[in-house]
């Protein structure tokens, strides 16, 4: 039996890129799929139907069911529409994949109000709208006794897990992302749901066109070889955290991508100075010292997009 028998998937911004290989694996994988794609510019201005069209006519080629949906995920009543799609389509809804986004880099010194607006409105705001209309779904079913394994994966970036320079509103909503799916998870575990969160690495549209200077770095690759910047690389660990067989997988963070699965751990207590004796208020520059003496080889070296690129992690 093919991993998603059974399953039914949403895939946000699907028309393209990562979203289109998790959609076509999603399906190869027995699972029917909403491809939803509003098929807009990188920026997130216009749009269009073909994206999502494209791939559902992919999907259908090649044996699978799919339905395609053009409605944003920033609208909160668009979002609901999006879950009524699978549901109205195919009868329920298992999972649910964030991965919807677009790019507007600038300098803070230089970020307008509206670029700030406009990325988290589509990453956070729209990872929220998803996630909220699901989870009032799958609780009640699962208060109905209709036990569905809801499962939500929203997608990160390194940009939130690590910060990248140019991009304060889209690495901002990643991490937000990232601790939402954490947060998710310890809400909705008691209703079989699971939340977790990927972090990719892939050569698309975002890349070359947005961040033409990361894209410089992933070299295509020579004829006969799996090109290891595909976008394909990341769909087979969304597959698998949306199959019942990742249940215990609960609230992590991974990146993936290059034939690679890193499991990233962020915030934990590394170090600490404390007091002895009596409990009092710390003098700022004795506080000062101490920190510097025992907190300083706790300081570690900043990982970055190009250890990743270099191989260095
Ligand atoms: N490519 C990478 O290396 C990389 C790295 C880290 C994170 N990501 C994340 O992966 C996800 C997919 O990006 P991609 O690289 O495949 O880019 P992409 O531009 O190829 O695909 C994104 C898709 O989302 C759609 N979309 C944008 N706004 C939408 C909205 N409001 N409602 C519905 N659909 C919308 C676009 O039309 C587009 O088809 C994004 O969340 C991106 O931030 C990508």
């Amino acid at each position: 039996m093919a991993l998603l028998e059974g399953k039914v998937a949403v895939v946000t911004g699907a028309g393209r890129g990562i979203g289109r290989e998790e959609a076509l694996l999603m399906a190869k994988q027995g699972a029917k799929v909403v491809v939803n794609d509003l098929g807009g510019h990188f920026d997130g201005t216009g749009q269009s139907r073909s994206p999502a069209e494209d791939v559902v006519k992919e999907i259908r080629a090649a044996g699978g069911e799919a339905v395609a949906n053009f409605e944003s995920v920033s609208d909160f009543k668009s979002a609901k529409r999006i879950i009524e799609c699978a549901i109205d389509n195919f009868g329920k809804l298992s999972i649910v994949v964030n991965n919807a986004g677009i790019l507007r880099d600038r300098m803070i010194f230089n970020m307008s109000e509206e670029d700030f607006d406009a990325v988290l409105a589509v990453h956070l705001k729209g990872t929220f709208n998803l996630a909220r209309h699901a989870s009032s779904y799958w609780r009640e079913q699962h208060k109905n006794g209709n036990l569905l394994n809801g499962r939500l994966i929203n997608t990160s970036s390194d940009s939130g897990l690590l910060g990248n320079a140019g991009q304060a509103n889209y690495g901002t909503a990643k991490a937000a992302v990232a601790t939402f799916a954490i947060i998710v998870d310890r809400e909705m575990a008691r209703y079989g749901v699971t939340a977790n969160a990927i972090a990719p690495v892939a050569r698309t549209r975002l890349t070359i066109d947005a961040t033409p200077q990361t894209a410089a770095t992933m070299p295509t690759p020579k004829t006969g070889e799996v090109d290891k910047f595909s976008p394909a690389h990341v769909a087979p660990l969304v597959a698998w955290l949306g199959s019942d067989d990742a249940k215990d997988v609960h609230g992590e963070v991974f990146r993936v991508g290059l034939g690679t699965v890193w499991l990233m751990k962020g915030w934990h207590s590394a170090a600490k100075v404390t007091q002895s004796g009596p409990l009092k208020f710390w003098d700022p520059a004795e506080l000062g010292a101490k920190i510097k003496e025992q907190l300083a080889s706790g300081v570690t070296k900043k990982e970055g997009l190009a250890d990743v690129l270099t191989g260095r992690v």
